[in-house]
Formats: structure tokens, sequence, C-alpha cells
């Protein structure tokens, strides 16, 4: 009997093809990605491949790097997820089903248009906001309808709303707002300063108010219903979202500390990082809290494993960013290697993990086929973890060494010189996550090939 439910509600509210497209482009932009990330990696240590040729030259490929994670990568991850998680939330489908293959397919040309206009020459000149300026107009009709097809069976409810339905809509007005406000009105309406300052705001927002809404709802999501219990507190999860409301916006323009931007700003940009940080850490223990008496699932079930190592993750992310945040500190690792470890900490380490978790977990219940190689999952989540670990300590401490370097006022070549070996372990830390994304491809390939679909409930949760 609820098997035959279960498949109803697939069946009639999820179309399970979409979410496997959604996923396919993620994947496949994960690959260009990480690739680019080698070749930059590369060219820091003078190897780079394709030296020489101006189509592939680094500084293109960085943005490329950079562009592919949060729009081909990130963004479309969590498209395929909301189109699982919307409508069985919400009992009702999405408004239409062909808006939804149309957005996927405009959501492709985008950032496909984006990665071939960067490497072209055409990048825009706004940090994050990279996409070539006739990219931009269509990237905001789309994030529009993508709005407009998920809050039409959100805005049908009655009754009290889930936690993880206010980040989602949160999430599409603020990420509507938030591209808007990045791509055009530095572009033109503000000038130097100022445009400098809503740039901070942009790429802090971007991660706060993109990554973090839809992030932190999927997993209010997903932790739940896989530990089979409810969340510890509601009343923390709201506090989290009204606190994440409040203060995050504000945060940008830590990103510009010591600059010609007024110090109030900077000030109140340091406060509200702090505040913040509380913010995250309230989420933190209501997850926690919810896996509280449970704590053996996290080595028996592989994606709870992978939530919670994220979630550990993001307690390192804010530790560190307790001290880059200050100004004494800041003024020591400012421009160095320690925001890059800071960024493939929060960026990998916690989000791209959680994605991963969730694909871990869904994978099967879309085939209806059980993972091929239970082992290949495991590795694939052992060198990504490690990896990411590695990468990130190893930068956070280049960082240091180079903004002791500069301090001294020694030359700028000692600094490179420091950073060489580095740089050489961010390569073999590299090149353990991309052979452990090489793995999870493969296993999802052979997966799909593999036998007979089994019944949709039998899917096992632990993968
Ligand atoms: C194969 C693995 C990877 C390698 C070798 C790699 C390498 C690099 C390199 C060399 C840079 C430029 C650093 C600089 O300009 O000094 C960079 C930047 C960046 N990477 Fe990666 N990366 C990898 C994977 C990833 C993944 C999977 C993500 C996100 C999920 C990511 C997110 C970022 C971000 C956000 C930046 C910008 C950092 C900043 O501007 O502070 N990287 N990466």
């Amino acid at each position: 009997m609820q098997a035959q439910g279960e498949q109803r509600i697939d069946g009639q509210l999820v179309d399970r093809s979409i979410v496997l497209a959604y996923f396919g482009a993620a994947l496949l932009f994960m690959f260009v990605s990480m690739l680019g990330g080698l070749l930059m990696g590369m060219q820091l240590l003078r190897h780079n491949p394709l030296n020489g040729i101006e189509f592939f030259s680094p500084g293109r490929w960085r943005m490329v790097h950079t562009n592919a994670i949060a729009y081909g990568f990130l963004a479309n991850a969590f498209l395929g997820l909301l189109h699982w998680a919307v409508p069985r939330l919400t009992l009702r489908p999405v408004l239409d089903r062909r808006l939804s293959w149309a957005i996927f397919a405009a959501w492709q040309l985008i950032v496909l248009g984006t990665a071939g206009g960067i490497l072209a020459g055409h990048a825009q000149a706004l940090e994050w906001g990279e996409t070539p300026v006739w990219v931009d107009p269509l990237a905001q009709v789309g994030l529009l309808l993508v709005a407009v097809n998920f809050m039409a069976p959100i805005v049908q409810l009655r009754g009290p709303m889930y936690v993880t339905l206010w980040y989602f809509m949160a999430a599409f007005v603020w990420t509507f707002l938030t591209y808007a406000m990045g791509n055009f009105v530095p572009q033109y309406f503000v000038s130097g300063t100022s445009a400098g300052a809503v740039g901070g705001l942009f790429i802090h927002d971007l991660v706060g108010l993109f990554v973090t809404p839809l992030g932190w709802g999927l997993m209010y999501y997903f932790v739940p219903i896989i530990l089979k219990k409810p969340i510890w507190s509601h009343g923390l999860s709201l506090v989290g979202f009204w606190g994440l409301a409040f203060f995050y916006p504000l945060n940008g323009i830590h990103h510009f500390l010591y600059t010609p931007i007024p110090m109030f700003l900077q000030y109140g940009a340091i406060v509200s990082t702090i505040a913040v940080e509380l913010v995250v850490t309230t989420v933190l223990i209501n997850f926690f809290g919810t896996l509280w008496g449970r704590g053996r699932e996290v080595v028996t079930n592989l994606p709870i494993r992978w939530f919670y190592t994220g979630m550990v993750f993001y307690f390192l992310t804010c530790l560190q960013c307790a001290l880059q945040t200050t100004l004494t500190f800041q003024a020591l690792i400012h421009f160095t290697d320690w925001v890059v470890g800071h960024a493939h900490l929060v960026m990998f380490g916690v989000f791209s993990m959680w994605i991963f978790g969730m694909m871990t977990y869904l994978i099967p219940r879309l085939l209806g086929r059980e993972w091929y190689s239970r082992a290949a999952c495991e590795w694939h989540f052992w060198l990504s973890a490690v990896g990411v670990f590695v990468m990130a300590s190893d930068l956070i401490l280049a960082g240091v060494f180079q903004g002791w370097s500069w301090s001294s006022l020694a030359p700028w070549y000692d600094s490179i010189a420091v950073s060489i070996p580095f740089w050489a372990v961010r390569i073999v830390a590299g090149l353990a996550m991309f052979a452990g994304f090489l793995v999870f491809v493969w296993n999802l390939w052979m997966t799909w090939r593999s036998a007979e679909e089994i019944e949709f409930s039998s899917v096992p949760v632990t993968a």
C-alpha cells in the first residue's frame, strides 16, 4: 500500500527525468570546473600544459573554474533537488513541466554562453559576475521563471509552512535581486568605491542569499527524512532563517576592509559577520540535536556521513571566519591563499559535500536501482573528504606564510618560493578530489546500465 502511494507521489508530482537531467548537467560542469582548477594550479607551478594558447589562458580558465561551479554545478544541482523537494513538500506539482524543461535548456545555454564568452575574452569585469553582458538579461529572466515555476505550488499551501519552504521562497527572491545588483548596478549605475562596495555585497550575497538558503533548506528536508525523525527544534530553525535574513546582507564589505569604503560600513560588516557565525551555530546545533542518539548513522548511512562531515567543515569554516573578519588578522592574510583555502572549504567541503550526499541518496530512487558499487561510493566519499581537507589546510597555512613574507617586506619572489611546496600539495589534493569525482561518475554510469529496475520502495535509504 505504502509502496503504491510512493509510486503515485513520485509519478504524479515529481518529474524524475528532469531531476536526473539537472544532475547530469551539474556533474558535467563540475568536471569542467575541476579541469579548470587543475590547469590553474599547474600554471602556478609553471607547468601549464596549454601554455601559449590564448583561448585557454589561465586567467580565463580561473573564471571558468569559479563560474562553472556557481552556475554550472551548484545552480543545476539545486534546481534538480528543488524539482524533487518542492512537489513532495507541497503535494503539488510545479507550475508547468514544459516550463521546467524550457528553463533547463535556457540555463544550460546561459552556462555554456558564459564559459564560451569568458574563454573568447568577453568576460564582464566584475568578480563572480563575469557572465558576459549579453548573458545577464537572459539569466535574469531565467531566475524569474524559476521563481514562478516553484512558487506556484508553494503559494497554494494553507496552514503552517515547514522551514525548508521559507528558505526556498526567500532564495527565489534574494537570488533574483542579488544577481541584478551584482551584474547591473556596478556595470551601469555606480563607479569607484561605491561599485566596489556593491561588488563586495554581491560576491558574498551570492554565497549567503543563493547557496546558503537553498543548502540549508534542502538539509532541513533531507536530514529528518533520512534519519526518520523530526528536526530537533522548529523554533531554532526559524532563528536561523531570520538571522540569515537580517545579518547576511550586511556582510559583503568584509571583503574590502582597509579600502577607502567608509569605516562605519567596514565595522558594520565585521559585527554582522560575527552575528552570522552565531546564526550558523544555531543551525549546526539543530542538526546535531537531530542526530542525537543516532550517531552510528554517520558510520553506516552514507548520505548522513556526507551531510555531517560537511557540517564539521562548516564549523571549521566559521572558526576560520571568526579570525579572518578581524582587522588585525586581515592585515596578515588578505590577498593570500588563506582566502582560497576558505573558499574551497566552504564551497566544496560544505555545500558540494551536502549535494553529493543528496545525490547519493536520490540516485538509486531516481533510477530505481541500487548503487552498482557500494565500495565506489565509499571511495568517492573518502577521496573527496580527505582531498578537500588537505587542500584547505594546505592553502590556509600557505596564506599565513605568504602574509608573513609580505609583512617582512622581503622581495616578492620570496613569497612565491615559500608557496611552491604548498601549491604542489594543492595539486595532489585536487587530483584526489578529481579521482573521487570520476569514481562517482563511473559508479553512476554502471548503476544506470545495471539490471532491472527494482521496486521503488525497496531502494535502500543507505544507498
Ligand atoms: C580539482 C580540484 C581543484 C583544484 C586543483 C582547484 C584549484 C583552484 C585554483 C588554482 C584556484 C585559483 C587560486 C588563485 O587564484 O590563486 C581556485 C579558485 C577557486 N576554486 Fe578551486 N580547485 C579545485 C576544485 C574546486 C571545487 C570543487 C570548488 C567548489 C566546489 C572550487 C572553488 C573555488 C573557488 C570558489 C575559487 C575562488 C577562490 C577565491 O577567489 O578566493 N574549486 N581553485
